[in-house]
């Protein structure tokens, strides 16, 4: 299986990157193929709402990181989001991410993907993360993508808060199982 994830956090030893590690470490011993994409160090644009990538034989106009994200995006069975919570959603370069999808979004749908959300919260109650995961859900339906699981570790603020938990361990169990 073809297994793309994408991550948000700018803090590569961070809490979602490490649930990103563990998801991965699963997912490649289970033998299946993962590009991983870290949005926070890539250059990517966000959407312009210009409508060009809607006219036909166009595509969007922008040249950046999506260019190499796009074909392994398109080929994925599996697309995993990895991020910390900010402000109850996601952080600005995996939303431009998200919004980039807008110019495959009819081929995005064809192929009815499955997705997997990853997140991290210093919070500690599950209401934090619940505007996150209802709009995870209402992305993958959009897309006619089916959800494959969600860990989401609340109360991690560091990392080494977060390996003294059972996430990171379900992280990789859902990597191997998915
Ligand atoms: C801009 C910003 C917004 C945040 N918003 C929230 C929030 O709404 N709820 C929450 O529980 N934690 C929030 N946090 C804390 C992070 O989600 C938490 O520290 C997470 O573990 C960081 O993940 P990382 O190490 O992968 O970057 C926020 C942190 C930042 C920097």
């Amino acid at each position: 299986m073809r297994i793309t994830v994408l991550t948000g956090s700018p803090h590569r030893k961070g809490t979602s990157a490490l649930l990103a590690e563990r998801f991965i470490a699963g997912a490649e011993d289970a033998g299946h193929e993962v590009f991983r994409f870290d949005a926070a160090f890539e250059e990517v644009h966000p959407c312009l709402s210009c409508g060009r990538c809607r006219i036909a034989g166009e595509r969007c106009v922008h040249r950046d990181a999506m260019d190499r994200l796009m074909p392994n995006l398109l080929a994925a069975d599996l697309v995993v989001f990895a991020t910390p919570l900010y402000y109850f959603g996601m952080p600005a370069p995996l939303k431009a991410v998200v919004d980039r999808f807008y110019s495959v979004h009819y081929v995005l749908t064809k192929n009815r993907k499955r997705a997997v959300l990853l997140v991290t919260a210093a919070d500690g109650h599950e209401e934090a993360v619940a505007p996150l995961r209802s709009h995870y859900q209402r992305i993958l339906s959009y897309l006619s993508w089916e959800d494959a699981g969600v860990v989401a570790a609340l109360g991690c603020s560091s990392r080494g808060s977060l390996e003294r938990t059972r996430y990171p361990e379900q992280a990789y169990q859902l990597g191997r199982c998915c």
